[in-house]
């Protein structure tokens, strides 16, 4: 069987998804791998490594995907790489299929089978496949990293024989994965941070990581039986407002993470908020790309508001591209390897394992997410 690596042709990605190491773990299990030339040069990995590894070097992405079995992607393939697809191969990828529907009933009517891996239910047996949960918790640190850069203070506490510098404030909002790694990196910095979320198993996780919790009452635990946040009420929302307010007024850095699954982000600060937090201070946005956290935020941009800079990046992820490949590439080979016979030596998927029936998004050229919400 032979698995296809191609380069990322989405403008700013750098991630490549395999990595010499990994390529050596298929090989080591009897697949063929083709990787197109440069493929991860962005990322710090050279055709040399990947040769050494025992890939085979194509010129081409027509040569790269010519007879492949597996066309492993970090994202789902551009409109302008459809003509790379024949009828029965398999592609591996985000495909933000949810948010993508109509292009994915055109990626399907090219005859193929997907597998989008940020479909992958989080329960514990996805854990080392889990794409979402790998980049989320880089993107987090590399959020904490940005906003430094942009910001005019030193994080640590400094005694010096020239006098005492305050650490750096820092706010996060929402304390999934990537505001949990945002939590931590900052504290590592020596920032004093407080973080704030709707979910009350997230106030222990926030106080283990030695951050203050900002506490807001609510009447129910907000929190699905999948572990994911519920809407937050109106009611909860104006109480939040107002417990975040007087926080921002001391706050130095917001990150802002808070997401629940199949809305629109939830609006946390607005313009009133970010006018009262100190001149100087740093908004990143993590969710800028689905809406916001932030009113006026927008992706891929370092915006003005008030005063305050407001920075939406949306692929923290792909500008540490060398760590955050190493990752997704386990996270794919860790699902194909799932699918594995070691004994018969095959790759067969399990249409009765959920993590294969919830991640498979066209099969044979059937378009399967017309009940999926
Ligand atoms: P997650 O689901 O692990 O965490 C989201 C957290 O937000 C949960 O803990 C949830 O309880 C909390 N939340 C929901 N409503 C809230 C509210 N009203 N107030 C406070 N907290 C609330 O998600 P993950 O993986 O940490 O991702 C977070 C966000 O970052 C998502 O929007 C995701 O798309 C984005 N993201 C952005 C990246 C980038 O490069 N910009 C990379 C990775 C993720």
């Amino acid at each position: 069987m032979i698995i296809a690596v191609l380069k990322e042709i989405t403008a700013g990605e750098q991630r490549v998804a395999a990595t010499p190491e990994t390529v050596k773990k298929y090989t080591d299990l009897g697949f063929k791998v083709r990787v197109e030339t440069n493929a991860g040069v962005a990322a710090g990995f050279d055709d040399e490594s990947y040769l050494a590894a025992g890939a085979e070097i194509a010129k081409t992405p027509e040569q790269t995907t010519k007879g492949a079995d597996i066309i492993i992607k970090i994202h789902a393939p551009l409109v302008s790489e459809d003509s790379l697809f024949r009828q029965g191969q398999t592609i591996i990828a985000n495909f933000d299929a949810l948010s993508q529907k109509e292009r994915i009933k055109t990626i399907a009517a090219l005859g193929v089978n997907a597998f989008a891996l940020e479909l992958l239910p989080r329960i514990s047996r996805a854990q080392s496949m889990d794409i979402l949960s790998s980049q989320s918790n880089l993107a987090g640190y590399k959020a904490v990293i940005e906003a430094f850069n942009l910001l005019p203070k030193a994080a640590p506490l400094l005694m010096t024989a020239a006098g005492t510098n305050a650490p750096a404030r820092v706010l996060v909002l929402g304390a999934g994965v990537a505001g949990l790694q945002a939590i931590a990196t900052a504290k590592r910095l020596g920032a004093v941070v407080y973080a704030s979320d709707v979910r009350i198993a997230a106030k222990e996780q926030v106080e283990s990581l030695g951050a203050k919790f900002v506490e807001v009452a609510a009447d129910e635990d907000m929190e699905t039986n999948g572990g994911y946040a519920k809407e937050a009420s109106k009611d909860y929302l104006k109480r939040q407002k107002e417990a975040l307010t007087e926080r921002l007024k001391q706050t130095d850095i917001a990150i802002t993470t808070a997401l629940i699954p199949g809305k629109p982000a939830p609006k946390l600060i607005d313009a009133k908020m970010l006018k009262q937090m100190p001149k100087g201070s740093v908004v990143v946005d993590m969710a800028a790309n689905s809406g916001g956290n932030v009113e006026g935020s927008k992706k891929d941009s370092l915006l003005d508001i008030e005063g305050i800079r407001v920075l939406g990046n949306s692929n923290l992820a792909s500008s540490i591209p060398y760590s955050a490949s190493q990752l997704f590439a386990k996270n794919i080979f860790n699902f194909l390897n799932a699918q594995y016979d070691k004994e018969k030596k095959e790759l067969k998927f399990n249409f009765d394992d959920d993590l294969v029936s919830q991640t498979c998004i066209c099969r044979n050229g059937q378009y399967l997410l017309e009940d999926r919400k």
